[in-house]
């Protein structure tokens, strides 16, 4: 017997719009995904891929006939009655979330009949509540309402999404959490089955716990290398201990992207807006915003005085296998050196350049942003750079300085190939 698999429709093509749609098509449904940036829909209707995703455009290509791209709502509403919302929750000025996009959602639903809302966009706790009281209000008991929040990792999402560690649903009621369920039947994961406030925090708290574990680690690093000790080595040996894990304990100069910097710093203000001071996640965000700067320290121990001193930023995205961004630590790095007078060159196998990086020239190959500089930061930790310590470089370079903001590289390797070498916590 086979089993009707519901067509699905997507608000936001974005990475959490773009890679649900897909693999959901991939799973067997019709997916109908819909976005408000002309630019956006016309790209993927033809053949475009709005972003750099592993493995993203093959598997679109691949289930070409179940996928179709609109601008259009109502062709949106047409074909079916459960609905995700996977749209953009940007910080505010003041780190709240940005909801106007998850609203403008509500609005562009209207009145779907009986239906399902899925939430998969990350949300302050007690969204799903407000949505709910609001659908209430406009008479639209009849939609139900689930939070499913994605934890897909950019640069991997579409493996994080076909193979999760868990699916965590949150509903107002069993039945409406049992249709979204339903949809990860096929699923070698646990499903987590709570309340709408509950799966809102275990997104939240998830992120923030991540973003602890690299502050963390970091700030081990630091103290590391005042006192004489290999971060490399207690990470490997703090790791091994089954209570504590080897992943997310990677010392470098801090996390970036479209989701750890907001989600601690939403979780952080819903805390304070509630009457808690989360004192614990204002030590992680400032010792993430101190970390990109300590790269300008170490480079003005090496070389003195910025003014006038060439430096190049290897890697701006804000990790490896993504083009995205958002909150990268390249753009702090380039500003603050800027300010101190250097002259920054770039290069990134993805990024061309950003409007951020004004003045930085960004290079078509990691020689040419090397040539005549008195240092090379790896920003990123990008396999192409593993090769940096090379004989070519060297001597293009003004200084052969190699400073590794990710320890990418093997210190006594780099060392013997004629460089100046400083990472991060290794003494
Ligand atoms: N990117 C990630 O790695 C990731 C991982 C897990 C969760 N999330 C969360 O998922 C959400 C989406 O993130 P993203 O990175 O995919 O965002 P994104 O910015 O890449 O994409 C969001 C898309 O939504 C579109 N949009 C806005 N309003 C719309 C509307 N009314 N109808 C249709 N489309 C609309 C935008 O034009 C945009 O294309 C955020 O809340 C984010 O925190 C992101």
């Amino acid at each position: 017997m086979t089993v009707e698999k519901p067509t699905l429709g997507i608000f936001g093509a974005g990475w959490v719009g773009l890679v649900t749609a897909a693999c959901f098509a991939e799973l067997g449904h019709e997916v109908v995904v819909r976005d408000v940036v002309a630019k956006r829909i016309d790209d993927l209707n033809g053949g475009r891929l709005p972003f750099h995703e592993p493995g993203l455009a093959e598997l679109i290509e691949r289930n070409r006939e179940r996928l179709s791209f609109t601008l259009d709502v109502s062709e949106l509403k047409s074909g079916t009655n459960l609905f995700f919302a996977c749209v953009d929750t940007p910080p505010t000025p003041s780190g709240d979330a940005d909801l106007s996009y998850i609203w403008s959602v509500i609005d562009d639903l209207g009145d779907p009949g009986e239906g399902t809302l899925v939430m998969k966009s990350t949300v302050p706790v007690g969204t799903g509540a407000k949505i709910r009281a609001t659908l209430d209000q406009r008479g639209l008991e009849r939609v139900a309402y689930v939070a499913n929040p994605e934890f897909l990792s950019e640069g991997r999402a579409v493996e994080d999404f076909l193979r999760p560690d868990r699916i965590v649903i949150g509903s107002f009621d069993d039945e409406a959490g049992d249709r979204v369920a339903g949809l990860y039947g096929g699923f070698d994961a646990p499903v987590v089955r709570t309340s709408v406030a509950s799966a809102e925090m275990i997104k939240l708290a998830a992120n923030a716990f991540l973003a602890t574990r690299i502050s963390f680690i970091n700030e081990i690093a630091n103290v590391s290398e005042v006192v004489g000790a290999n971060v490399d080595d207690v990470a490997y040996g703090m790791g091994l201990d089954k209570r504590i894990g080897t992943t997310y304990l990677n010392p470098g100069i801090g996390y970036g992207g479209s989701c750890f910097p907001k989600d601690v710093s939403l979780l952080k203000l819903l805390a304070g807006n509630s009457g808690y001071h989360f004192q614990l996640l204002s030590a992680v965000i400032e010792v993430n915003d101190l970390q990109k700067r300590r790269v300008v320290t170490k480079l003005q121990q090496r070389l003195g005085n910025l003014r006038g001193k060439k430096i190049a930023l290897l890697g701006l995205a804000f990790k490896p296998n993504t083009d995205d961004m958002r909150e990268a630590p390249s753009l702090v790095l380039a500003a603050r050196l800027q300010a101190e007078g250097a002259e920054v060159r770039a290069w990134d196998p993805l990024v061309t350049g950003h409007p951020a990086l004004d003045g930085v020239a960004v290079a078509g190959s990691v020689l040419d942003a090397v040539r005549d500089a008195d240092a090379a930061v790896i920003v990123t930790e990008w396999a192409e750079l593993r090769d940096l310590a090379s004989e070519e470089v060297r001597d293009s370079m003004r200084t052969p300085l190699i400073v590794d903001g990710r320890n990418l590289l093997d210190p006594d390797a780099v060392r013997a190939a004629g460089f100046e070498y400083e990472g991060i916590g290794r003494a």
